[in-house]
């Protein structure tokens, strides 16, 4: 028997891409493939409506709220500390609003990854939508990369592009993209599973 490979999930909002990464995973048998189970998704907003959806998919939830530490490196060390009991071979970055310390990051350097609503190296951190649009961009997209110390930087494994129509608000080319990203992170994760020992 492979040794099981755990992931775990960390979101803050509404877990769509969590949510499509649990269903590719039962659906395409990940368990039986490649000995990986999503062991837990971790929320640090109490109030997540993902964390429903989570049960819903029988997947164990947990919550740690962010305000209720007094430094960012606590709140990592305390994540950390969680993370870890699930022995993850991944950690899955899914709307997880959270700026990471270097010793997160490094602690899982290399089973650390991301989705980014733009595509990268373009618009990196928030509102990317909006920044495409203004910027006359006619294409915009998502992009999955690994997790590396820089903010919405680090070596990128897939992306996905969509047109920017003449029309679009931040809201129609969120939901154009988001699309793509139910579709690209799970066949990411998929991969990277693949290339593991
Ligand atoms: C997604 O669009 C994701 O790309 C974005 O937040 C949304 C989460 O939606 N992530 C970031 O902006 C990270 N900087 P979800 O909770 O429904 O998956």
């Amino acid at each position: 028997m492979p040794h099981p490979k755990n992931i775990v999930i960390l979101i803050s909002g509404s877990g769509s891409n969590m949510a499509a990464i649990v269903q590719a995973a039962q659906q395409q048998g990940w368990q039986q493939q490649f000995s990986a189970t999503v062991a837990a998704v971790i929320s640090n907003r109490p109030g997540a409506t993902g964390l429903q959806l989570a049960q819903s998919l029988g997947v164990a939830t947990q919550v740690l709220d962010h305000r209720a530490f007094e430094s960012r490196e606590a709140f990592d060390a305390a994540l950390m500390q969680l993370i870890d009991g699930h022995q993850p071979a991944l950690v899955v970055l899914a709307g997880f609003m959270r700026i990471l310390t270097p010793g997160f990051v490094s602690h899982y350097a290399g089973r650390l990854i991301n989705i980014h609503p733009s595509l990268l190296p373009a618009f990196t951190g928030l509102n990317t939508h909006q920044r495409a649009i203004a910027a006359g961009c006619r294409e915009a997209g998502c992009t999955v990369h690994q997790v590396t110390a820089e903010l919405d930087h680090g070596p990128i494994l897939a992306q996905a592009a969509v047109p920017v129509l003449p029309d679009d608000t931040a809201e129609t080319l969120a939901a154009r993209v988001l699309v793509e990203e139910h579709r690209l992170y799970p066949q990411a994760v998929r991969g990277w599973l693949q290339n593991q020992p």
